[in-house]
């Protein structure tokens, strides 16, 4: 079973971005955990970053046609504007989970809203890194209880 992780803009500069805000670990460092994460729970990790909203759609729809069970993504900034990345994943009908390394409601007012939140799974935010990992953990209680509740899959 698979599970795709996407990095929204600017997140390819995690580690030199804001290090106060967003923490001192890479992009690589984060999906590292991830991959771990996946085998130790059974489950394949694949991961994706771009600065582009049309790659970000591209790479959801591709996620449907290639059997992956569900979506873990933090769509930086996209996250306030964009109804278009919103629709590509209502489009493949995956379930998904919203991350963010920061506490989005603890910062400006603008990041307080998301196009994401109230379709998604669950949201999870604040705890750097680890947002991504307590992502996973929820989205695979929802996507394929079977691995957490210890039936076949
Ligand atoms: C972010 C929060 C967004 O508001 C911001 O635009 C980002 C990163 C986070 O992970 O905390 O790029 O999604």
């Amino acid at each position: 079973m698979t599970i795709l992780v996407v990095h929204g803009p600017n997140l390819d500069r995690l580690g030199k971005r804001e290090p106060d805000i967003y923490g001192r670990a890479t992009l690589a460092d984060v999906d590292a955990r991830l991959v771990a994460l996946g085998a130790e729970l059974g489950v394949r990790v694949v991961t994706f970053q771009s600065n582009w909203e049309g790659a970000l759609i591209d790479r959801v729809h591709a996620a449907a046609d290639e059997g992956v069970r569900g979506i873990v993504i933090n769509p930086g900034g996209l996250t306030h504007t964009s109804v278009a990345l919103r629709d590509a994943l209502l489009s493949v009908a995956l379930p998904f989970v919203e991350v963010h390394l920061s506490n989005v409601h603890a910062r400006e007012p603008f990041r307080r809203h998301s196009y994401f939140s109230d379709a998604a799974v669950g949201v999870v935010c604040g705890f750097g890194a680890t947002s991504y990992e307590l992502g996973l953990r929820g989205l695979l209680g929802c996507a394929a209880p079977e691995l957490t509740t210890g039936e076949e899959s």
